[in-house]
């Protein structure tokens, strides 16, 4: 049996990955993994057990906790959404050996996902660049800061949570500066990755415009 493809996305916050990952996996029957919640987890679990703003050690030992017992179920937590636990997560996602205990977890799902899928997405900063550097398909998914953050915006009010656009803006642009600049795995393009700007798309617009790359890689079988 050949590998079952893997698709890598990788971008900046509610630039539309999510969006683009979950379309491209219902059309395609692929298993999605959001690796943004694993940090998240490990973010939300560390504002609640750290003993300082200074203690990443907890996250790293929390990292391992949730790489031993792995269920993609203890991502569904509606509470990994927050703005907080966001903050968290970049945080604590800078830290090497938080990235080291959460990498093979995400590799084995790359090659061994879950149920009766066809291949699989995973989206993040660093999927193309270190999770899986081999992936067939690359893409890099944005869009400009202020669409972001209005987006952004839009989604936490969904939840009920309070949000003003100058916040999550100011908020944004810190997560992009610390995402971007971090010493490991820094969010950035790699070769072989297609950029795709979603800043005047609509969430179904980009998911074709995925789609449509993917369809010129004659990747997939039965196309
Ligand atoms: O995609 P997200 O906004 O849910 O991610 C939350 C934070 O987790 C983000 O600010 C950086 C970190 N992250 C990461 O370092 N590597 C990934 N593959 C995914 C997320």
């Amino acid at each position: 049996m050949p590998p079952l493809p893997i698709i890598a996305i990788d971008g900046p916050s509610a630039g539309g990955k999510g969006t683009i990952a979950k379309g491209i996996a219902r059309v395609l029957n692929f298993a999605h993994l959001e690796t943004g919640l694993l940090y998240r987890w490990v973010g939300k679990a560390w504002l609640e057990r750290r003993d300082n703003s200074d203690d990443l050690e907890t996250a790293a030992v929390i990292a391992q906790e949730l790489a031993d017992r792995f269920d993609l179920m203890l991502l569904n937590d509606p509470a990994l959404r927050s703005n907080e636990v966001a903050e968290a997560a970049s945080v604590i996602s800078a830290h090497p050996p938080v990235r080291k205990a959460l990498l093979e977890l995400q590799r084995d799902f790359a090659v061994n996902p879950p149920g009766a899928a066809w291949g699989a997405i995973l989206d993040g900063r660093d999927i193309g660049s270190v999770v899986c550097p081999d992936a067939p398909i690359k893409l890099f998914v944005t869009a400009s800061p202020e669409i972001r953050a209005e987006r952004r915006t839009k989604e936490l009010q969904n939840l009920g949570l309070a949000a003003t656009y100058e916040q999550v803006l100011a908020e944004v642009a810190a997560r992009d500066e610390r995402d971007r600049t971090r010493a490991t795995a820094p969010l950035q393009t790699t070769a072989g990755s297609v950029e795709i700007d979603t800043s005047n798309l609509s969430a179904q617009e980009s998911i074709d415009v995925a789609l449509g790359i993917i369809r010129r890689t004659r990747l997939l079988p039965d196309e």
